[in-house]
């Protein structure tokens, strides 16, 4: 038997009337960038994590960015990130002036960062562990003592840790755990969404999302001015 690589059409078949219907009404209301149909989103995903919002944005790599934005990081600070990551993590901490402490993560520890690990790469510097789980690229899942040690540690040392959760739907058998769902989380990104647990930081967020939005929109201005 041959099995696709890809099968996107027995994902969508199922979705299909309720897509297209989305879609149509979308395109008759011509309100295409944080419209209602955002709004609306936004609160369902807030209310199925339980959080204090969400908050829409365009990509995965954006969500991360306005979430290390919103830490206020300050060059010099400096930001965790076990290795093998996903190829943006470096450069979108630099983007926010921080820098970057790597951690090898060892093919014992199934490419899992340890707890002794974190707490070696920890110095008065230290702002945010960034890590996604599972991971992109080793697909390791946390297990429940980890995920509480890390969590104990980030809490003792008033560090953030930024859970990059785009994968979370593909944690299997239920045992793993992500940051998603216990109250310890500081704040996940995940798919085009950004979302937090404390309204104060949403409202940052947002803040930071309409600011990005004004400096696109006078850049583009500034283009047509040009031609
Ligand atoms: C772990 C992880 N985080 C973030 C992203 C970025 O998402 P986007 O492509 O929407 O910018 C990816 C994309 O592959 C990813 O694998």
């Amino acid at each position: 038997m041959q099995v696709p690589l890809l099968d996107l059409r027995a994902q969508y078949s199922p979705l299909k009337a309720e897509i297209l219907e989305a879609v149509s009404e979308l395109c008759d209301s011509q309100r295409f960038i944080l419209g209602p149909k955002v709004e609306a989103f936004e609160q369902e995903l807030a209310a199925y994590c339980q959080s204090g919002g969400a908050v829409g944005v365009t990509s995965g790599s954006d969500a991360l960015l306005i979430a290390l934005m919103a830490e206020k990081i300050q060059p010099g600070d400096e930001i965790i990130i076990p290795e093998p990551c996903f190829v943006a993590y470096p450069a979108l901490a630099t983007m926010c002036g921080a820098k970057v402490v790597t951690v090898q993560t060892r093919k014992e520890d199934s490419f899992k960062l340890t707890p002794e690990q974190l707490k070696a790469a920890i110095t008065p510097k230290t702002k945010l562990l960034l890590l996604s789980y599972p991971s992109n690229p080793t697909g390791g899942v946390l297990n429940e003592d980890t995920y509480n040690a890390l969590c104990d540690i980030a809490r003792d040392k008033g560090i953030t840790i930024l859970a990059d959760e785009v994968y979370e739907p593909f944690v299997y058998e239920g045992k793993e755990l992500c940051f998603f769902y216990p109250e310890d989380r500081n704040a996940c990104a995940k798919w085009s969404m950004l979302w937090d647990i404390q309204r104060e930081r949403v409202m940052q967020i947002e803040k930071l999302r309409s600011a990005r939005r004004d400096l696109e929109k006078a850049e583009s201005e500034l283009l047509s001015a040009k031609q």
